[in-house]
């Protein structure tokens, strides 16, 4: 399957056309953006990485027969995926306070939360992805209460399948955002999961192993990435 027109260039990846129209070729960037994209740097590999840390976890999802776009892997940076619709709602699932959430609400990084929270965010960087709820989301028509049921309870599903799939490899599923899409009437989970989107916490020393690295100005940004791949690895 080759890359045929450019179709699009988001913040960590570009889409290309293939000749199957149901079919588009995703490309992962080296570019790590934060805060809507005002803080932009190249990482070294990062698109490598991020690829193949996603076609892993995308693979380990459909064996829990969770549907994503995920077709196959073509190459170093690029996977081949369904066309999606997306659906402009970008859902984050939170295990464990950190981040926006414990600025919020004033509440201390690492509180384990008693319930997981769903969030909705509209995806819009130039409006800073406001959080919205399902109100909001009829009323504008971005996807129906149906699509909602079944967006709410993979991402649900996805939780419960990731956190003891991590956990074995000694990472902590702390938090982390999906984006789903409509192919053919069937609801499906996109985007990518990787460092980029998750935050993954190493369960012993609770060392961030995530893009986290990269807003806080850490170091070690790439190696925490290769760091949750050999664990990938060697657990799948
Ligand atoms: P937050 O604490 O900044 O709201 O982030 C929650 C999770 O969602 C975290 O794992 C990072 C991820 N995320 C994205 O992937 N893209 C985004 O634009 C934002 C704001 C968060
Ligand atoms: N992905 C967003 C950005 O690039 C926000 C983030 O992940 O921190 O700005």
């Amino acid at each position: 399957m080759e890359k045929r027109d450019f179709l699009y260039e988001g913040k960590a990846k570009k889409l290309f056309r293939t000749d199957d129209p149901d079919l588009v070729i995703v490309e992962f960037k080296d570019v790590a953006t934060a805060f809507d994209g005002l803080k932009k740097e190249s990482l070294e590999n990062k698109g490598i990485l991020n690829n193949q840390i996603s076609s892993l976890f995308f693979h380990h999802l459909a064996k829990e027969n969770i549907p994503s776009h995920y077709v196959k892997t073509l190459s170093e940076r690029d996977m081949l995926v369904k066309s999606l619709e997306i659906i402009p709602v970008e859902i984050i699932v939170r295990n464990i306070v950190a981040g926006s959430l414990a600025k919020r609400m004033g509440l201390e990084e690492g509180t384990v939360l008693k319930k997981t929270v769903l969030e909705h965010n509209l995806k819009d960087d130039e409006l800073h992805d406001p959080m919205l709820n399902r109100y909001h989301i009829y009323a504008l028509d971005l996807a129906t209460p149906e699509e909602m049921d079944t967006i709410e309870t993979m991402a649900l599903q996805i939780n419960q399948v990731l956190r003891p799939f991590l956990l074995k490899m000694n990472i902590v599923l702390v938090d982390f955002k999906l984006e789903f899409g409509r192919h053919k009437g069937e609801i499906l989970l996109g985007d990518e999961i990787t460092p980029d989107t998750c935050r993954f916490w190493d369960a012993a020393s609770g060392e961030k192993l995530d893009k986290d690295r990269f807003r806080r100005e850490m170091g070690k940004v790439t190696e925490a990435y290769q760091e949750v791949l050999r664990r990938l690895q060697e657990v799948d």
